[in-house]
């Protein structure tokens, strides 16, 4: 049994990560911390992370490592993550970020009890990334045809104006599943013998992808 949840989910480019992770943080409150999101922000208040990131991500090339575990350093350390727990989405991406996490997870006493790996027919991308839209004020994500908002390109939310991300085009989403297979699909090596992974099938529907992952975090506070 655990008492606090320490999670990570991944899965290639518009494999649902963002869309279970909203899921997750309202069933279970834990910090929900992307990466991705991250640099939006940044990039969107032209910090000098988000200057530094911003040519890597409109190319769908990773962010440097050092720029990437500095900003999540820096955010794992505060105290709602002590509190809540968190759910790691986007990183780690590569080995590096993989053995660097470990470190900061030791230093923090938080050790991550389960990873969320979302498998996906890399058919089915294209036409998820394409039709995504997101509100650029709360982060709610939707898709034109799947998961559409009542009135077309406004947030059901808060009545924001919805955008469509400057990666999600079919040749950015073409080098980010290149960066996927070849630096981030490994990090499952890295975890397998240490970590609980849970092998979800995300080509289903976003409620019973999220059924199988309730039911797995649902045994992990019970047992
Ligand atoms: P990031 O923002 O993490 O992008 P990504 O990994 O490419 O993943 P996405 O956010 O595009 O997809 P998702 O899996 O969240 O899918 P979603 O739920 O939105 O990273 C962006 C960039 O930042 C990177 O390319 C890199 O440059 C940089 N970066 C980030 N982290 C980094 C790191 N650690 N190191 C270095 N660089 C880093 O769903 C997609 C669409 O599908 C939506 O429209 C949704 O409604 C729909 N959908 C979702 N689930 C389903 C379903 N089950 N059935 C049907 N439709 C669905
Ligand atoms: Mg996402």
């Amino acid at each position: 049994m655990v008492s606090k949840l320490n999670l990570l989910i991944m899965g290639p480019a518009g494999s649902g990560k963002g869309t279970q992770s909203a899921k997750i943080t309202e069933d279970y409150n834990v910090v929900h911390l992307s990466t991705g999101d991250m640099f939006r922000a940044a990039i969107s208040n032209q910090t000098p992370v988000g200057v530094q990131a911003q040519s890597f991500i409109d190319q769908g090339l990773l962010v440097p490592d050092e720029i990437t575990v500095a900003l999540v350093e820096e955010r794992l350390v505060q105290s709602d993550v002590k509190e809540r727990g968190f759910l790691l989405d986007g990183f780690p991406r590569t080995i590096n970020q993989a053995e660097a996490l470990s470190t900061i997870l030791e230093k923090i006493e938080m050790p991550l009890n389960l990873i969320i790996d979302l498998k996906v027919d890399e058919k089915l991308l294209v036409d998820r990334i394409s039709g995504r839209r997101m509100c650029k004020k709360c982060g709610t994500i939707y898709h034109i045809t799947n998961n559409p908002p009542k009135v077309e390109g406004i947030c059901d939310v808060d009545g924001e104006t919805l955008y469509q991300r400057s990666d999600d085009n079919e040749e950015g989403l073409k080098v980010r599943l290149a960066e996927y297979n070849a630096s981030t699909a490994p990090i499952m090596g890295y975890y397998k013998d240490s970590t609980d992974i849970l092998d979800v099938d995300a080509s289903l529907a976003p409620d019973q992808v999220f059924a199988s992952i309730s039911s797995k975090i649902e045994s992990l506070l019970n047992d």
